[in-house]
């Protein structure tokens, strides 16, 4: 076959390429691409773009709008250039307080010294080895210490929190050999097609993708009951659904692999259940037999206090998943079980880049600082003070509904004068919030999430919060 085209290596080449390239010019006017222009137009007419970022954001943007991929959508148009601690500086200079984290990754701070160390340490040895094939020190050593800190006997590396969920999903499957999950409204586990199952956060994640079988059940929302019931007079009504209605409707636990439950819901708008909540989900799948599997990615690493969400709720789950703040900026995933349960053969799972000597060098610098520093009562502490102060500002401000969070990962609703969600206020305060320097996300149809660095100074987070305040009342107009 390759004797009649030629070569492999010149397939293709030159011809097509030139080809191709000059086709992208001439079908330019109907390159679907160019509809991604239109970011910059909306960052303009909607936040007066101009006014806001300077020249070399604005040329970024620009660029940045004709090659990426238009699936991606950012809120305002910030272009970082570099940070420290709980600061942002933009391509242009402008600082900003950061209330972000990159989606709830930089615990351990931007430019932490300590992570920056043992990343330039093992820079200088060696990046990437296989780890799938091969044995070293740094995946190891982090392996150590996510067993001290979690409990857990045994650790799967992948690179990401979705990657985590597919491991988990395919553990469950492999062990218990049923092929149906249990997951719930509003949850978030990423967008690859087996964790996409699972999520069901925005239709609009979901739509033209399949997916594998998965029921939903009601989250304990108690701000929006879905079942118009109270807290403490339900009982979780919620959690005992699953036992009630799932399992007597419309999926025997006899075919239910796992069960998958973020501790405290992020994506989906920072919703946290009560104590009792976790407890009655644990108790219905030992009950039934069915795995549990906890959806850290987003809630561990110190996000809410202890090490992992779960325990604030005095929850072991069968399985755990962790990403995000793991690796302090550098991408990481792992699953975490017990030996017993993590009892699958070679070849069965695994993957090129799990166990990044960098990423686990990173990772295990940050873990250590964190520890060292007493994280779990600072995160309390300052979780504590920002929730109040917030909670002063609602008085005052009807438009935000709740205040609510766990350590630091807090929410506040915004909402219309008859308690119905308030998205396009909720974003208004977001665009005047970057306005004042201070960086936020929305999250959930109606809330603003506050997830900094667990770095914070007290001073940063007053300071950030005297500028949200001038935001909200702008905003609240
Ligand atoms: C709880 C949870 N699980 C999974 C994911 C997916 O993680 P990733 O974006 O790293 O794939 C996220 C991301 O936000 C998450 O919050």
């Amino acid at each position: 076959m390759w004797e009649e085209g030629g070569s492999i290596l010149d397939y293709g080449e030159p011809e097509t390429l030139e080809k191709w390239r000059n086709s992208e010019k001439t079908e330019k006017s109907e390159d679907p691409m160019r509809k991604q222009e239109t970011e910059l137009d909306f960052f303009e007419q909607e936040i007066g773009l101009l006014d806001v970022v300077g020249p070399r954001a604005r040329e970024i943007i620009g660029q940045d709008c004709k090659v990426m991929s238009a699936c991606v959508s950012r809120p305002y148009p910030l272009v970082v250039d570099r940070a420290k601690g709980s600061v942002i500086k933009d391509i242009d200079g402008k600082e900003y307080i950061d209330f972000i984290a990159g989606i709830a990754v930089m615990n351990s701070g931007h430019s932490n010294p300590e992570v920056n160390a043992a990343i330039s340490a093992q820079l200088e040895k060696m990046v990437h080895c296989g780890y799938g094939d091969f044995f070293a020190e740094p995946p190891l050593k982090l392996a150590k210490k996510l067993r001290e800190l979690s409990g857990y006997s045994k650790v799967f590396y992948c690179n990401s929190g979705t990657e985590a969920v597919e491991a988990a999903m395919k553990l469950a499957l492999w062990k218990t050999k049923r092929p149906n999950f249990i997951a719930f409204y509003n949850a978030f586990h990423g967008r690859t097609l087996g964790a996409l199952s699972l999520t069901c956060s925005k239709v609009r994640q979901k739509e033209h993708f399949p997916t594998m079988r998965t029921v939903h059940t009601h989250y304990a929302y108690c701000y929006r009951c879905p079942l118009n019931l109270e807290y403490p007079s339900c009982g979780v009504e919620c959690a005992k659904q699953i036992e009630n209605l799932i399992f007597r409707k419309e999926l025997s636990p006899e075919d239910t692999a796992a069960v998958f439950i973020e501790p405290v819901q992020g994506e989906g708008g920072y919703i946290v259940p009560p104590q009792e909540f976790h407890k009655e989900v644990k108790r219905i799948c030992t009950d039934n037999d069915v795995l549990l599997i906890a959806d850290e990615v987003q809630t561990g690493c110190f996000r809410t206090g202890p090490f992992l969400a779960m325990e604030n709720f005095e929850v072991r789950a069968d399985i755990t998943c962790l990403a995000k703040a793991l690796g302090a900026g550098l991408p990481i995933g792992a699953m975490l079980a017990d030996s017993t349960l993590m009892d699958w053969p070679p070849g069965v799972h695994s993957n090129t880049f799990g166990g990044n000597l960098l990423s686990s060098a990173s990772a295990l610098a940050s873990l250590e600082f964190l520890e060292k520093e007493n994280m779990e009562n600072r995160v309390r502490e300052m979780g504590t003070h920002i929730r109040q102060r917030l909670r002063e500002l609602q008085e005052n401000c009807p438009c935000i509904g709740d205040v609510r969070g766990l350590g630091l990962m807090i929410g506040a609703e915004i909402v219309k004068s008859d308690k119905s969600i308030d998205p396009i206020r909720r974003d208004r305060i977001v665009r005047e919030a970057f306005k004042e320097g201070v960086l936020l996300l929305p999250c959930g149809d109606s809330v603003i999430r506050f997830s900094p660095p667990l770095v914070m100074t007290d001073e940063e987070a007053d300071l950030g919060l005297d500028k949200f305040e001038k935001a909200l009342r702008r905003a609240a107009k």
